[in-house]
């Protein structure tokens, strides 16, 4: 995903606030109906009405995560975050001693591998383990590499019951749980799951309410590019998204169109709704202590840089209270 917190897009969001990056919408081609704001769990047909785009109805349904036509597309998309900062800082936490690995919200994987080729360099034969709920990307990471268990599953009630001595969750996951509940529940899973002296990594984006105030305020132009990307046989496709945010909680949530570059036609893939939840730092800390973590690093982006009130992430590195 990713913004909410710092920027447009609510995957890999540096677009808008940060780094101005929106772009213009050609004239005449615009997205004439407005998105909803929807429970993630819960698919919702858009009914008989459609969504008139370039001259035609779409009959469409809104899904609510990377599944179904998104998922082959989560890598070629993710092209807002620096990635070798995430591979580099999550195989890094990788010690000598480090010999299971749990992922909750692996995606297709592409950290998993990682920080797993690592652990393995000291335990060829150490278990991991990446669950997510979305199928479709649960079967992308499966074909990445056979030799992690990878099964799909919620982070709130995860399919799991070994202890692991690193728990990672990567890119924001945690923000797109549903409520304060939902995220105490994954944080006591993830506690439940460490082994002693095991060690939960996460980042979450800092909230920046600069962007989320002016998002509330209907300042994003709707439709806007928040994606440009090369599919696998290079046709260039883009991303428009219509954002909601919540003018009290600044709950962000974009819904995702998938359009041709070249033409700005709207491809036939259903629109896709993502909701980034808000965690202020005494929000997390409030959650950490009732769930037994303790707090032992925390950055202010995978690069390692230190965490101060303007930092763009929450990177925290846990241990068993
Ligand atoms: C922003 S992606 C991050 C994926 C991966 N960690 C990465 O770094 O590329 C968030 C992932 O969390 C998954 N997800 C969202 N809510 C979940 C839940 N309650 N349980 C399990 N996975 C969830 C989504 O399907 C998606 O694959």
């Amino acid at each position: 995903m990713s913004c909410g917190g710092h920027g447009g897009g609510v995957i890999g969001g540096q677009i808008g606030a940060h780094q101005g990056g929106v772009e213009a919408r050609p004239r005449g081609r615009g997205l004439s109906f407005k998105a909803r704001s929807l429970d993630k769990r819960q698919a919702c047909s858009a009914g008989p009405r459609g969504s008139p785009i370039g001259g035609f109805r779409v009959q469409e349904t809104t899904v609510t995560s990377w599944d179904q036509g998104w998922a082959p597309l989560y890598d070629a998309a993710d092209t807002m975050r620096m990635m070798q900062d995430y591979l580099d800082f999550y195989a890094g936490l990788v010690t000598p001693g480090t010999a299971s690995l749990l992922d909750l919200g692996c995606g297709t994987g592409s950290v998993t591998v990682a920080v797993a080729e690592a652990m393995r360099a000291h335990h060829p034969d150490a278990p991991a383990l990446g669950i997510d709920l979305a199928p479709a990307m649960i079967d992308i990471a499966a074909a990445r590499d056979g030799s992690i268990g990878w099964a799909v599953g919620d982070i709130c009630d995860p399919p799991v019951t070994d202890r692991y001595d690193l728990v990672i969750c990567c890119f924001h996951t945690l923000q797109l749980l549903p409520d304060d509940a939902a995220l105490g529940q994954a944080l006591a899973a993830a506690r439940r799951a460490m082994a002693p002296g095991a060690r939960l990594a996460f980042d979450i984006y800092q909230p920046n309410l600069d962007f989320l105030k002016m998002a509330a305020a209907g300042g994003l132009e709707p439709g806007r590019i928040v994606r440009r990307f090369p599919d696998r046989t290079g046709r260039e496709l883009i991303v428009r998204e219509e954002a909601v945010c919540d003018p009290d909680t600044l709950t962000y949530s974009g819904t995702w169109f998938l359009h041709d570059a070249e033409t700005d036609a709207r491809l036939p893939v259903d629109p896709m709704v993502q909701t980034l939840r808000q965690i202020y730092p005494e929000d997390l800390a409030r959650h950490m202590a009732a769930t037994g973590l303790a707090m032992v690093e925390r950055y202010g982006d995978l690069d390692g840089s230190n965490f101060t009130p303007d930092s763009k992430r929450q990177v925290v590195i846990c241990a068993p209270a």
